[in-house]
């Protein structure tokens, strides 16, 4: 790695992609367009998906568990989330990028929110932020759009709650949590919300609450009547195998792919395939006899 350069390439060097906004989202939702999002958490993925052509690129606070080893995603912290943000928003152009606050980090107070949220932006060149809660997050929502940083809420299975939910379980099953849910959508797009996230819940409940709502909503493992999809990864792309939730539908197996790789490479290494003549530095042989000859002296 030594001789590699340590300055961030540009994405694409001729081609400047038109960057995404918000109003890119409200406009997809009024016209029934599907709206796209992914996580990444590193420079490569980054440059991957927003290469692809996706919407929005959201560094998940699910970092924890995927990149980190974490059981969930209770310990990322502020800086953790600042790190990783600055390198997705080195390897993106065009895709909305989204920081998720983590765990007590909008919690304890409106104005600890707001402060949050701003570095998001400030420090870590993300666009807009994304928190996990309803009514009882209105007023931070609106506090921090009220800083001019848009919000992104989440909603149903919300993992920084995976203890007061009583573990990894869907949401809004029973007609009593149902409405809860909806009345939190309702909740979060009055206090300025452009999208939520709508996570493990019936899809005709997601359908009801895309339909009442003017602002899109982003499924995962919440049907196909939602305004967008949204996926981790790590998930889709095969690289997490201590549990794959029922909703990810895996489109290549990463993991396994490594392993083979990997598992090559030892084998070269052992049986002395590796490296060959073009993998190593070539010495002029005139430089090397008058090496051999004052090595011998
Ligand atoms: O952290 C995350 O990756 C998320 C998605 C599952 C929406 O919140």
């Amino acid at each position: 790695m030594s001789t590699r350069s340590t300055k961030s390439a540009k994405p694409s060097a001729n081609t400047k992609a038109k960057k995404i906004t918000i109003r890119d989202f409200a406009q997809k939702k009024r016209r029934g367009e599907k709206l796209t999002m992914l996580t990444a958490y590193d420079y490569p993925t980054a440059l991957a998906v927003d290469r692809a052509g996706i919407d929005s690129i959201l560094v998940g606070d699910s970092l924890g568990m995927v990149v980190l080893g974490y059981e969930n995603t209770l310990p990322v912290t502020m800086e953790d989330m600042l790190h990783h943000s600055r390198a997705v928003s080195r390897g993106s152009e065009a895709a909305l990028l989204i920081g998720d606050m983590p765990f007590m980090s909008y919690q304890v107070s409106v104005e600890q929110a707001v402060a949050n949220a701003g570095r998001f932006l400030q420090e870590a060149g993300m666009d807009a932020v994304k928190l996990e809660g309803g009514v009882e997050r209105a007023e931070a929502v609106r506090q921090i759009v009220a800083a001019g940083i848009p919000v992104m809420g989440h909603l149903g299975l919300t993992p920084q709650s995976v203890h007061q939910l009583g573990g990894w379980r869907s949401q809004g099953r029973t007609v009593l949590a149902a409405k809860r849910l909806l009345d939190d959508a309702l909740a979060l797009q009055e206090a300025g919300a452009f999208s939520l996230v709508l996570e493990s819940v019936p899809a005709r409940l997601a359908e009801l609450i895309s339909k009442r709502l003017r602002i899109p909503t982003i499924g995962i493992g919440a049907g196909v009547g939602c305004d967008g999809q949204v996926l981790v990864v790590h998930d889709m792309l095969g690289m997490f195998d201590r549990f794959t939730p029922k909703f990810v539908k895996q489109y290549a197996n990463l993991q396994e792919m490594m392993g083979t790789a990997i598992a090559a490479f030892q084998d070269d290494v052992v049986a002395e395939r590796f490296p060959e003549e073009q993998h190593s530095v070539a010495m002029k042989d005139e430089n090397w006899d008058k090496l051999l000859a004052k090595v011998s002296e």
